[in-house]
């Protein structure tokens, strides 16, 4: 058995180097100085921000939370401070953070994703984007940005315009025929990285008062619940688009333990977030890691970039 201090974690994401492949997923961790209590945050590998949007939102009402068989289902609408409060409050608490940062955009036209991005691209406190395209196209009947691809590709075409030297990464919705072709319009847009998956539209009913118990009516399910469908799809998504390219994959989608980032990892995936399970262990982030050393010490795996997409043919 090798030595777990020896092994090494770290990964290659669009030309940086990761001390691992360790991130959390948006919307489950603020925008960073909230987690100084729970977690050793310049352990992670990456971390992404919460949404944000131009104009600040409150999102939708409540309740917008509700816990499911191995999972949650959320509908929490987008809410955050908005871009100017972002810039003056909360940037400064993401300079000379160890892991990559990346800010996740959304907005209900392509105008507000650029403004956006349009305003951080100068900020060196942030490394890149993650364009959150599962967000409603009011200029299109409401219609999600990120189900049909030649919206997809006009999307991050305008936004890369924009984003001068940062990392652009798209992520994309589960809720569509065919993701290979959303994240084919994504590249062909000129998308950096890949960040799969969002949520799946859910509805939990209320027996006795027999309506649905979000006020919004639907949410987003997430959590262990949706782990094997995200490792299919990034298994998908790999094998038939990115296996030949530079383009990393950051999969998202059920993790709680190590293991589940190792299975993520041998379907293709270079790194790996970690969402609804901080609610659960505010420390699960801290503990994977150190399941990663102790699985690759175990298997004889030198450098864990050695299983990214080392699935077996059959
Ligand atoms: C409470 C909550 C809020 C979320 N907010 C966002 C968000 O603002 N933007 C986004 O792109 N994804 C958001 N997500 C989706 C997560 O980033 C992630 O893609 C999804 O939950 C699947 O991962 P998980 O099963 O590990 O939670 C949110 C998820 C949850 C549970």
């Amino acid at each position: 058995m090798a030595n777990e201090n020896e092994i090494d974690l770290s990964v290659n994401f669009c030309g940086i180097n990761l001390s691992n492949p360790v991130f959390t997923a948006s919307g489950t961790c603020g925008y960073s100085d909230e987690l100084s209590d729970f977690m050793d945050i310049n352990a992670l590998g990456g971390f992404i921000t919460k949404s944000i949007t131009v104009k600040p939102r409150m999102g939708n009402p409540t309740p917008r939370i509700v816990e499911t068989d191995s999972g949650m289902l959320n509908a929490i609408g987008l809410a955050n401070i908005g871009l100017d409060a972002f810039i003056d409050q909360k940037l400064g608490a993401l300079n000379d953070l160890c892991p990559i940062v990346f800010v996740n955009v959304a907005g209900e036209s392509i105008e507000e994703y650029k403004q956006v991005c349009q305003e951080l691209s100068y900020r060196r406190e942030i490394a890149g984007f993650e364009v959150n395209i599962s967000c409603p196209n009011v200029s299109r009947g409401g219609i999600s940005f990120g189900t049909e691809p030649k919206v997809v590709e006009e999307i991050i075409s305008e936004v890369k315009k924009v984003s001068g030297d940062k990392i652009l990464m798209v992520k994309l919705s589960p809720s569509v025929t065919n993701i290979c072709e959303i994240a084919r319009a994504a590249l062909e847009g000129g998308a950096d990285a890949l960040s799969l998956i969002n949520t799946f539209t859910s509805m939990v009913i209320d027996i006795h008062s027999r309506r649905p118990v979000l006020a919004n009516r639907t949410g987003g399910l997430s959590g262990p619940a949706i782990k094997p469908i995200a490792v299919y799809l990034v298994n998908k998504v790999y094998t038939e688009v990115t296996k030949e390219t530079d383009v990393p994959i950051l999969a998202t989608g059920g993790v709680r333990n190590a293991s589940d980032v190792v299975e993520f990892l041998l379907a293709g995936a270079t790194a790996v977030g970690v969402g609804t399970w901080n609610f659960v262990e505010p420390d699960v982030t801290m503990k994977i890691i150190e399941g990663l050393k102790k699985y690759c010490a175990r298997e004889g795996v030198n450098k864990i970039k050695e299983l990214i997409g080392s699935l077996e043919a059959d």
